[in-house]
């Protein structure tokens, strides 16, 4: 079995945990009528979606099994703040681990993984910063920020000319 094969499961299972996670973050959200939030969640989520399937190939391609095990239960927070700073945690966490998979994926001569986990630290940098915009947002304008971007208030009216 490849060297790379733990690593990579050890990411599904990480994975499968984040998708879990923010899909009860955006049910959770969308039953408290955060629309906005609700749905960047359900976004995510189906992002580190596609991150199970791209780490899975690569497995089948060394000859390993996926094990599809899932790293952590899911943590029932409810305050939209603390599910924000638990993403972030979670984001920064990945891309810390998949920063030095690559490194020892590169050190085993398998270019491949390693160019892998390089585009998902990518990725969960990109969605670090999503979640801390919003949590700044809720930390400069209160509560309140994630309500009012709930009203879908149409658009206003173009200036008179
Ligand atoms: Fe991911
Ligand atoms: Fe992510």
């Amino acid at each position: 079995m490849s060297n790379s094969t733990a690593l990579l499961n050890q990411s599904v299972a990480d994975e499968l945990c984040a998708v879990h996670q923010y899909m009860y973050f955006h049910f959770r959200l969308a039953d408290q009528g955060f629309g906005p939030l609700a749905h960047l969640f359900k976004k995510t989520a189906i992002v580190e979606m596609g991150h199970v399937e791209a780490l899975a190939e690569r497995i089948l391609f060394l000859k390993g099994e996926v094990e599809m095990q899932v790293s952590h239960p899911v943590e029932k927070i409810t305050d939209a703040a603390a599910m924000l700073a638990k993403a972030v945690e979670m984001e920064q966490a990945s891309a810390r681990d998949y920063n030095l998979a690559a490194q020892k994926c590169g050190a085993d001569a398998d270019a491949a993984s390693k160019s892998l986990f390089e585009h998902l630290v990518g990725d969960e940098e990109g969605h670090q910063d999503q979640f801390e915009k919003q949590l700044d947002n809720i930390k400069r304008f209160g509560p309140a920020y994630l309500a009012l971007q709930s009203l879908n208030l149409p658009a206003p009216p173009p200036p008179e000319e």
